[in-house]
């Protein structure tokens, strides 16, 4: 990565510091096979979703170019992932756990010494603030290092023998084959590896198509995929997704399909395999989180709670707050005090010190917003917060928007953007007709301390979502804990642990327990003339 410098002052009056503009070069690259390509096809100019006031107009700096690839080239990639695969034969599916688990160790320390690069990528490309960036790239290697650990642990459990109702077996897991890993923009770094670690340590060759913004931000780990594993094994591709990923998957030949993305895409990729009932998915969609201030709730403690779940990366999670329900006791002081807060949060560029809101990595987002927006004004809500939904660019000022009402679109849709949604409430019969009625079933959060009340709302809300917060925010970590969803928002979970038997499936050795097999099956302990049947202990 080089740099080139931009003096800047950008047009909300935000302090420039000159920082110089990171300029992938090489950005056309991509991996198939083990081989670093370069495409002389069409290419994708990335810029910064960040923008600045220069001679006297709006720029956005260039940041480098991507590869827009074509059908045949994305069918190879997954020509390299089926002849790594090479029908379950291959290097990499037969190898020990423990040679692949040193093989995702090499990786991670390369990984570490492009920290800097990545970080800065993050920032420029989808605008996530400095220490959030910072925060992905050191959550990813946690959860690359908590994986190994994990799979470790999973190992030492199924390195013994079953002896039952008189047979002798070994039950271990084993992959399933080619997977494509596909992961969303607002955690391009994250959210990719969060599929493609656990499916490769598992033994399954992968082919990652790259998210539509923060492409380049893996340019730098490149080098690190193709020194660190066998041919095929990591394959990485950008593209636009309607024109490769058809085609890829009506091959027939991806066994796993893992996406986070929305429930409308993933429907349709379903119905792109020759076979669906074959391709196992592993799905994380939208969501509609909800959070629910019940009339004892301490507002020392929701206000804080609330800014951060439904402002986060400028609403841009897929777990955020994206409905508050709030008791007609405490509607006027929610109100006032969220907006009071909100008001209060720094905006600026992702570095600039302490800046909480910052440009929306979709450029165009805005006018989506601004729609729902419209929307919900032409039906009678409010922007209840001074300057709430003015857009300069892709910058959007928080709107607290009340009262909505079941008739807008703010009610029901995932708006991923900063909007506050706010529906008072008077009896929670009114909650849980929205939780049940609601396409989506993620998380809740409910803020309030009466146990008579808390406890039947929290049965009722645990057959409703997947996660009940309990005075604090909507969120996925820690990442050990499950992460999933019911109805129209999940399908699998994704923890570091579950993320293993997820992309593998329990597979067993079995035979009767007579002296002729125990003794093959010594014989073939001792020869080590298996990597599948074995006792090796993993420290
Ligand atoms: O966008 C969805 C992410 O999985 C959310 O993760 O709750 O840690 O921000 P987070």
């Amino acid at each position: 990565m080089t740099t080139q410098n931009v003096s800047s002052v950008d047009p909300l009056n935000w302090q420039s510091d000159g920082r110089p503009v990171p300029e992938v070069k090489g950005g056309n690259r991509y991996l198939i096979n083990g081989e670093i390509r370069e495409w002389s096809g069409q290419t994708n100019e990335v810029q910064s979703c960040l923008f600045f006031n220069w001679n006297s107009g709006i720029v956005r700096p260039t940041l480098g170019s991507a590869p827009v690839l074509d059908a045949n080239e994305a069918l190879d990639a997954l020509k390299a992932a089926q002849s790594a695969w090479d029908n379950g034969q291959g290097k990499w599916p037969t190898m020990t756990v423990s040679e692949r688990i040193s093989a995702v160790q090499d990786f991670v320390a390369r990984m570490k010494a492009v920290r800097e690069s990545v970080v800065e990528l993050i920032m420029w490309e989808i605008g996530k603030t400095q220490p959030d960036a910072a925060k992905e790239f050191d959550r990813t290697v946690q959860y690359i290092e908590d994986t190994i650990d994990a799979l470790k642990d999973l190992d030492r459990k199924n390195s013994g023998f079953s002896v039952e109702k008189g047979f002798l077996a070994q039950i271990r897991r084993s992959p399933f084959g080619p997977t494509l890993c596909m992961g969303p923009y607002n955690y391009p770094l994250n959210e990719t590896f969060t599929t493609l670690i656990p499916a490769i340590i598992m033994g399954n060759p992968v082919i990652s198509k790259l998210p539509r913004y923060g492409q380049l931000l893996n340019t730098p780990l490149l080098e690190a995929f193709r020194d660190s594993f066998p041919a095929g094994v990591v394959n990485i591709i950008n593209g636009k997704g309607n024109e490769i990923i058809p085609p890829l998957l009506q091959d027939g030949g991806v066994e796993l399909l893992a996406f986070i993305g929305s429930s409308k895409t993933a429907d349709q990729l379903k119905t792109y395999h020759p076979k669906p009932h074959r391709l196992k998915s592993i799905l994380s969609l939208d969501a509609k989180n909800l959070a629910v201030v019940l009339p004892d709730a301490d507002m020392k403690v929701t206000i804080p709670q609330l800014t951060a779940g439904t402002l986060g990366f400028n609403g841009q999670r897929c777990t955020a707050l994206k409905i508050l329900f709030v008791h007609k006791s405490r509607v006027d002081e929610v109100i006032d005090e969220l907006s009071k807060a909100v008001n209060a949060m720094p905006a600026g560029h992702p570095w600039k010190p302490g800046a909480q809101l910052t440009p929306l990595a979709d450029i165009n987002a805005t006018t989506w917003l601004r729609g729902l927006l419209d929307e919900a004004i032409s039906m009678g809500a409010k922007i209840m917060n001074e300057g709430g939904g003015e857009v300069i660019e892709n910058f959007m000022k928080p709107a607290i928007v009340y009262p909505v009402t079941p008739q807008m679109r703010l009610h029901e849709v995932e708006q991923f953007g900063p909007i506050i949604p706010i529906r008072a409430y008077d009896d929670l019969s009114e909650v849980m007709d929205y939780a049940v009625e609601t396409q989506f079933g993620q998380q809740v959060s409910l803020f309030g301390y009466d146990p008579k009340v808390l406890g039947p709302l929290i049965d009722a809300m645990v057959n409703q979502v997947s996660r009940v917060n309990i005075n604090v925010q909507c969120q996925r970590g820690p990442d050990t804990f499950p992460f999933t969803g019911r109805k129209a928002s999940a399908e699998g979970t994704l923890s570091v642990a579950d993320a293993l038997k997820r992309f593998s499936i329990r597979t067993l050795v079995a035979t009767d327990y007579s002296e002729a097999n125990r003794a093959l099956i010594n014989d073939i302990l001792a020869a080590r003339s298996s990597n599948f049947l074995t006792t090796d202990f993993l420290f």
